[in-house]
């Protein structure tokens, strides 16, 4: 059975209905939302909701869970509205560094960039200031941030859109992400939900993965995205142990929406969903982008949509529970309620787009996929506001330096510079010149495919260095070409200095750049860029690379060259890329980029395959046989990589400073053990509103006169009469029988012993012990010290150190300030597939401050029974 063939795989059924014997709950039925008088914010959102649904007919409701159809309206993905009570359907927009595909706003710096700066300050306002831009376009949803691809391999494509392989560092990100775009009025959509490390096989491939690695790495993030509140999910387009993530209901019920709580809706990415009922029954809430995206003259079945007109038919013959519909139609309104506490529809104030993702033209088409209603279409209304300001500071306080014997910062006194290599130059046909982003013919900002935007301007290395040059009377050099050897070498030495640019860019796989097909077919620089780096290296011992890469490239051999002075990463910056680099080139500003990966000396040290050769190309299956070791889990663990393969740790980055660290003093707080299993039961599913009738199959039909104004390719959500009685009426694949009864079970449920809470088990964010470190700035400037938490959580089958905690302070020359962190209960546990819980072993803890993974300055062991200490009250 279905059930089992996915859960069962991972929860064996013994081991969980031992622990479950209250809640024999598996993936069935779909958790609906439930009151909760104890989150007064919430619940008001959640009762607006409930009073707007009740007011909807059936096909009112199914026309806000379906999309329009792919380029059917202006946005990227648009919902059905509600005409009869004024309320547009919702605008849904890519992406997760801004507004795509648009005028007139900003290209800010990739995920990945504001994970650098390891500064939540940062990474919020970033999420603001994306949000005001999505407000200010009219828009509902934006398509971001994410937290999958992780980054499982360093050669995945979409790396680059998410922050960091570590799930600790990522769920900080995503939360403060959210927090951000969500404050502006924005529904944001954490995805893609789950697994979906690789471009290859993308839409077809079938991911297997045991219950503790979903938990302690895939999963982790996206908890920390459900705490925080988010909106909306979006389900990948991957399978997870045999069925696509968008039908599955491990993933989506029992993990996302039963133990983590999850209050928001779940999309499916572009064509991510499959079937009807599988998809409404396993938990999908809204269909994107409406209809099927089949190949050109492929069958469409006879609603064009999964869901649309073929949903009000599943509902009315019963197959789906009408309080499943009612549930999806609920969560959206709730999410949109609870960021926008104002609005009350019909409500004129609500932002209606005022832009066509489909052209930038004044005039154009209202449907596009129909070329209907020409229009005024883009009001070009400008959203980018001061946010260059912000922009240029992430920049800056992204860029990582990597390697540094004393060259930087640059002292005024240089004589000449000489800037070598494509990757500094502006764009020869501007920076949107290829569609996509999709080329490096300049220097490289931002990766490839729907997580890009249009740059409103972008300033190159070049033109920054140059202003620069200018302002220090310093001699600007500058070659371009990363073939011409001869002339970089000529004009590298002919330098006081020579800093050399190489990029290695990778995306999405609906674009290929030579061969690469969204992931990174090596860890080599692209265009020639790593025998310019040796080239110019041969030449010139004042050598400085500075890399535009999605993730780490194989560097050893700089690293170890004698002439290169050093190193920096700089990684997709966005449009102030060369500015943000000389910021920190002279030390105008301090550097405190962090690596958020680690830099293996080869390709092959990670311990992990990209599968791009499936030995059954109908059903390529993938198995993540390293569990948890992934990044530096891996190398830092003995008997998995090797320390010696690292040539740049997660968390190194150097600054213009030096630290000492001291006082190291643990406490513990809080009550002990104070955790239990999650109890109760919610209520019965509620149908809100108006129950429908099977019977009155005619009522919901199209309306008089329908054919006269249909928009050809456009979702509805009618149902045909004779469709609905025909054999085919009702639907396949899976049908109704090849689910277990407890589908469409709408009696009270049992929570799950993890669950209860947005974000799984309450007690899980309990405060356990407090950790605090001295750290002294001994050096000459005043300076930024990222200091990091890992925790070692003991036993054979840990890896060595995990992230626990970072804070960036400020410190002054001679200055000692403490650092402060909190170790909750889930940061100290192991996920227990037996017990379907987290539970912190019996195995030694040891807490680690330092500076870098491999950097390690302090430790101490953390004693569960340790004296407890009341917040405040000093040190123990
Ligand atoms: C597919 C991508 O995977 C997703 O990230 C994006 O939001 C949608 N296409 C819409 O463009």
């Amino acid at each position: 059975m279905r059930l089992l063939s996915s859960a069962g795989l991972l929860l064996p059924l013994t081991a969980l209905t031992a622990a479950l014997t209250d809640t024999p709950f598996l993936g069935f039925p779909s958790p609906w939302l439930s009151p909760d008088p104890n989150d007064v914010e919430w619940q008001t959102a959640y009762d607006k909701a409930v009073a707007f649904v009740s007011q909807l007919t059936l096909t009112e409701k199914v026309n806000l869970t379906t999309g329009t159809g792919w380029e059917a309206d202006r946005c990227i993905g648009k919902t059905g509205s509600v005409p009869r009570l004024n309320f547009e359907g919702f605008c849904l927009m890519d992406g997760p560094l801004g507004v795509r595909y648009v005028d007139k706003a900003s290209a800010f710096p990739a995920g990945m960039n504001a994970a650098a700066t390891f500064s939540k300050r940062l990474i919020r306002a970033r999420g603001e200031a994306m949000g005001e831009e999505f407000r200010g376009k009219g828009i509902d949803v934006q398509l971001g941030p994410v937290a999958g691809a992780l980054g499982r391999t360093p050669q995945g494509g979409r790396n680059w859109e998410g922050f960091s392989p570590d799930p600790y560092l990522t769920g900080v990100a995503i939360a403060e992400t959210i927090k951000g775009i969500q404050s502006r009025g924005v529904i944001a959509c954490a995805k893609h939900y789950i697994l979906n490390e690789q471009e290859h096989f993308r839409g077809s491939i079938d991911v297997r993965i045991d219950d503790r690695t979903m938990h302690e790495l895939y999963l982790w993030p996206f908890a920390d995205a459900v705490r925080a509140g988010v909106g909306s999910v979006m389900c990948s387009y991957n399978k997870v142990n045999g069925t696509y993530a968008c039908e599955n209901e491990w993933a989506v019920n029992y993990l996302l929406k039963n133990e983590l709580g999850f209050r928001g809706f779940v999309m499916s990415d572009w064509g991510a969903q499959h079937t009807t009922l599988g998809s409404a029954l396993s938990g999908l809430d809204m269909s994107m982008p409406g209809d099927i995206m089949g190949p050109p003259n492929s069958p469409q079945p006879p609603y064009g949509s999964h869901w649309g007109g073929a949903l009000t038919q599943a509902v009315l013959k019963g197959e789906v529970p009408q309080w499943r519909l009612d549930d999806m139609v609920t969560r959206i309104m709730t999410a949109y309620f609870r960021i926008n506490p104002t609005i009350i529809p019909p409500n004129s104030s609500r932002p209606k787009p005022n832009f066509s993702a489909w052209t930038q033209n004044t005039t154009g088409p209202l449907y596009k996929a129909s070329n209907r209603t020409w229009t005024t279409i883009n009001e070009h209304i400008n959203v980018q506001s001061n946010h260059s300001h912000l922009i240029r500071e992430i920049a800056a306080k992204s860029t990582v330096i990597l390697k540094n014997t004393g060259i930087l910062p640059l002292p005024l006194s240089l004589d000449s510079i000489a800037v070598i290599g494509n990757d500094a130059q502006d764009p020869p046909n501007g920076p949107n010149a290829c569609p996509e982003r999709a080329c490096i013919t300049g220097t490289v900002a931002m990766g490839y495919g729907s997580g890009t935007t249009d740059f409103p301007y972008l300033i190159s290395p070049a033109t920054a260095l140059s202003h620069r040059c200018r302002q220090s009377n310093i001699t600007f050099l500058n070659t371009t070409s990363n073939w011409d050897l001869p002339t970089a070498r000529a004009v590298a030495a002919d330098s006081s200095l020579a800093i050399v640019f190489a990029a290695a860019t990778s995306g999405e796989n609906f674009v290929s750049i030579d061969g690469n097909a969204g992931d990174r077919n090596n860890l080599t620089l692209w265009d020639n860029g790593d025998e310019l780096i040796k080239a110019v290296a041969e030449v010139n011992n004042n050598t400085i690379v500075v890399l535009h890469t999605s993730g780490p490239v194989v560097i050893d051999y700089a690293h170890r060259h004698p002439n290169i002075s050093g190193i920096i990463w700089a990684g997709f910056p966005g449009q102030e890329s060369g500015n943000g680099l000389v910021d920190v080139l002279f030390g105008d500003v301090y550097p405190q980029g962090r690596t958020p990966f680690t830099w293996g000396s080869t390709l092959q040290s990670y311990g992990v395959e990209l599968m791009t050769v499936a030995a059954d190309p109908r059903n390529p299956t993938q198995e993540f046989p390293e569990g948890v070791f992934i990044d530096y889990r891996h190398f830092l663990t003995p008997g998995k990589g090797r320390e010696g393969d690292v040539t740049y740790a997660f968390g190194h980055g150097l600054g213009y400073t030096t630290f000492e660290y001291g006082l190291l003093a643990v406490g513990r707080e809080g009550v002990w053990p104070g955790y239990g299993a999650a109890e109760g039961r919610t209520d019965a599913a509620p149908v809100v509103g108006e129950e429908v009738e099977g019977d009155e199959v005619e009522r919901w039909g199209p309306p008089g006169g329908w054919e006269g104004w249909r928009i050809p390719r456009y979702v509805y959500p009618w149902v045909n009469t004779t469709v609905f009685n025909s054999e085919n009426g009702t639907a396949k694949a899976p049908a109704i029988g090849d689910f277990p009864p407890e589908a469409r079970d709408g009696g009270a449920q049992g929570l799950l012993p993890a669950g209860g809470k947005e974000g799984g088990n309450g007690g899980l964010y309990d405060v356990l012990f407090w950790v605090s470190v001295d750290v002294k700035n001994t050096g000459e400037v005043e300076g930024v010290e990222v200091v990091q938490l890992y925790v070692s959580l003991g036993g054979p089958s840990n890896p060595s150190i995990v992230l626990r905690g970072f804070e960036d302070v400020a410190i002054k020359p001679n200055e000692t300030k403490t650092v402060k962190f909190e170790l909750t209960r889930r940061d100290i546990s192991n996920w227990n597939t037996d017990t379907q819980n987290w539970e912190i072993t019996d195995h030694e803890k040891m807490v680690f401050l330092g500076s870098s993974a491999m950097d390690l300055r302090v430790n101490s062991t953390l004693e569960i029974g340790q004296r407890i200490v009341q917040p405040g009250s000093g040190k123990p």
